[in-house]
């Protein structure tokens, strides 16, 4: 997992130098074949449950789950979140992240900062004597105090030798719940945020999530170990 965590990470970091203005998404799906490929892994999430790509690109007011095509190109202005999961002699690690095309305006920049630091509030309570929901009502908090909203209809997930495991890891509710954080738990936690209401709609291909009320959407994941002390962040 560690391993994988490595490669997933590296690619997302280096597609924020392959996204600009009059890309496709395909390009961007193209590139990360050829990365994992290289890396001597496999992109999970082709085949899974029959997604077709080996990259989630969900733009704007898509959520999660867009499926990159020729046909859509990058704008100036466009935010793009990007889900990659990588897997390494049956280990996986899981990770997104949100990019600005170009140049963004200042609340698609405050949407993309705010999922990624409701991530690292909620880790603030991914130590061993926690409970789950002690990390899902951090995030939430930071969501909705900068007037954003949380996803409901999808959760961070366990994950190993499976992409999803248990426990389903919410983006929200009230905290002290759920089980006792243990040292060597594997948790994928992945904040996934709105501008507007956080309800979602699917698209008739039977998986790209979008904003009913076409709102933007931001997303920001990492794979992490529990241990006695910090987290250990594997996808950074
Ligand atoms: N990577 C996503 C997650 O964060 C799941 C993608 S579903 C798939 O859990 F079908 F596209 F693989
Ligand atoms: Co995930």
């Amino acid at each position: 997992m560690r391993q994988a965590g490595k490669v997933t990470g590296q690619i997302l970091n280096d597609l924020e130098k392959v996204i600009r203005p009059g890309i496709t998404t395909l390009e961007i799906d193209r590139f990360v074949e050829k990365a994992v490929k290289a890396a001597g892994m496999t992109a999970a999430e082709k085949g899974y449950c029959g997604y077709p790509a080996s990259i989630c690109v969900s733009v704007n007011e898509e959520v999660v789950h867009g499926i990159p095509s020729k046909k859509r190109i990058l704008r100036e202005g466009d935010i793009v979140s990007l889900d990659l999961v990588v897997e390494n002699h049956g280990y996986m690690a899981d990770a997104a992240r949100t990019y600005g095309v170009g140049k963004i305006s200042p609340l698609a920049q405050h949407l993309i900062d705010t999922a990624k630091q409701a991530f690292f509030n909620g880790i603030a309570f991914a130590k061993e004597g926690y409970r789950l929901s002690d990390i899902s009502n951090a995030i939430q908090t930071a969501v909705e105090g900068e007037g954003f909203g949380v996803i409901r209809d999808f959760v961070g997930h366990g994950i190993g030798s499976n992409m999803h495991e248990d426990p389903q890891i919410p983006n929200y509710g009230k905290p002290g719940k759920g089980p006792r954080l243990q040292r060597g738990m594997t948790l994928a936690i992945e904040p996934m945020i709105t501008q507007g209401s956080y309800e979602i709609d699917v698209l008739s291909d039977d998986w790209t999530a979008v904003t009913v009320d076409g709102g933007l959407a931001a997303h920001y994941e990492n794979t992490v170990v529990i241990t006695d002390g910090e987290p250990e962040l594997l996808t950074l």
